[in-house]
């Protein structure tokens, strides 16, 4: 098991600009709703004194598993989970703490998730059609290709996957599992590369990846549901970081943090505000921050992040 586990690594993406950010207390309790394979809390534990306290969790067990073995030496009390983050309201209450100085989301999917074929991440690697974060859960991205319409596939793949030619795809793979069940990734590949053209053959076998992904794990919803329970869960001054990796979840933690930082939800035609509603959150990342070419080049998997933080007030 240590010899598989070590297989894997995942380096931490934009770590020196969240730990920027996101620590205001050296003492304070930190923690990572997408702790993955605990790169994140590893780095933010040098920067943090004995007292301090790090939580994790994820819904992939595997993950889990592997971030306790590398966070054995940190010196602060950790505590991991595996559970769906949007469960964070009901799983605060196992806590020793229920209020933390600092929230991290780093959305998508590591790089021992997409380097394992098995898991069916990939479209350049070959393995069954899978791509469940949580193995527990019954949904793969082979039952969406076998049982969903043709018009479904279309919208999943439009709406999740910007793509174009998602239609033209949807009919393909409709006419493709008359003949036989699509099981593997290679099937689908096939399929894409029979009506999308050279050289748009990786870009739309990309996008109809991420969109099988984003259906498979409900992300957009989940994404939805658990920002406003961070809130909830931060001390006041207290920060969220939020790292996004496309531009369907940005969108959504930008439009969330203008949301909470306006407060009034009243019509612009109303002088007195009639609603109530107070701001909850001060924007700190004006725009969103980019990682440095350096670390593009040493780890091209963080070329797509945008990072956005937030200070609850
Ligand atoms: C980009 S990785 C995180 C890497 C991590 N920050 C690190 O430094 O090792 C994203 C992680 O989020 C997890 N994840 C995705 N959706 C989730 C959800 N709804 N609830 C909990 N974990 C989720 C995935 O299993 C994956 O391990």
């Amino acid at each position: 098991m240590a010899n598989r586990m070590s297989e894997f690594t995942h380096d931490p993406v934009m770590a020196d600009e969240i730990i920027a950010h996101l620590i205001t207390n050296k003492n304070g309790n930190y923690i990572d709703l997408t702790a993955g394979l605990g790169g994140h809390l590893k780095a933010f534990s040098k920067h943090l004194n004995q007292q301090a306290k790090l939580y994790g969790v994820d819904k992939d067990s595997k993950a889990v598993s592997i971030a306790k073995e590398n966070l054995q030496a940190c010196h602060q009390k950790k505590y991991l989970y595996v559970a769906p983050y949007a469960a964070i309201d009901s799983l605060v209450e196992q806590f020793d703490d229920t209020e933390f100085d600092g929230v991290l989301l780093d959305l998508g999917i590591s790089s021992m998730q997409i380097d394992d074929a098995e898991r069916g991440f990939s479209f350049s690697k070959d393995g069954p059609l899978d791509m469940r974060f949580d193995e527990q859960s019954t949904e793969t991205a082979s039952d969406i290709i076998n049982r969903k319409s043709e018009a479904e596939l279309a919208d999943i793949f439009f709406k999740y996957g910007e793509e174009r030619q998602g239609r033209k795809i949807a009919k393909a793979i409709v006419i493709g599992r008359q003949k036989e069940m699509i099981q593997t990734t290679s099937q689908l590949t096939v399929i894409i590369n029979q009506v999308i053209k050279p050289p748009y053959q990786t870009k739309s076998a990309a996008r109809i990846f991420q969109a099988l992904r984003i259906a498979v794990n409900h992300e957009l919803e989940q994404l939805e549901s658990v920002l406003p329970k961070i809130v909830t869960i931060l001390k006041t001054g207290g920060r969220i970081a939020v790292l996004s990796y496309h531009s369907l979840e940005d969108r959504i933690v930008k439009r969330f943090f203008q949301k909470l930082q306006k407060g009034c939800t009243c019509p612009d035609n109303i002088i007195v505000c009639i609603c109530g509603n107070e701001p909850q959150l001060k924007i700190i990342t004006k725009k969103p921050e980019l990682p440095s070419d350096s670390e593009i080049e040493r780890n091209s998997r963080a070329r797509s992040a945008k990072l956005r933080v937030a200070e609850k007030i």
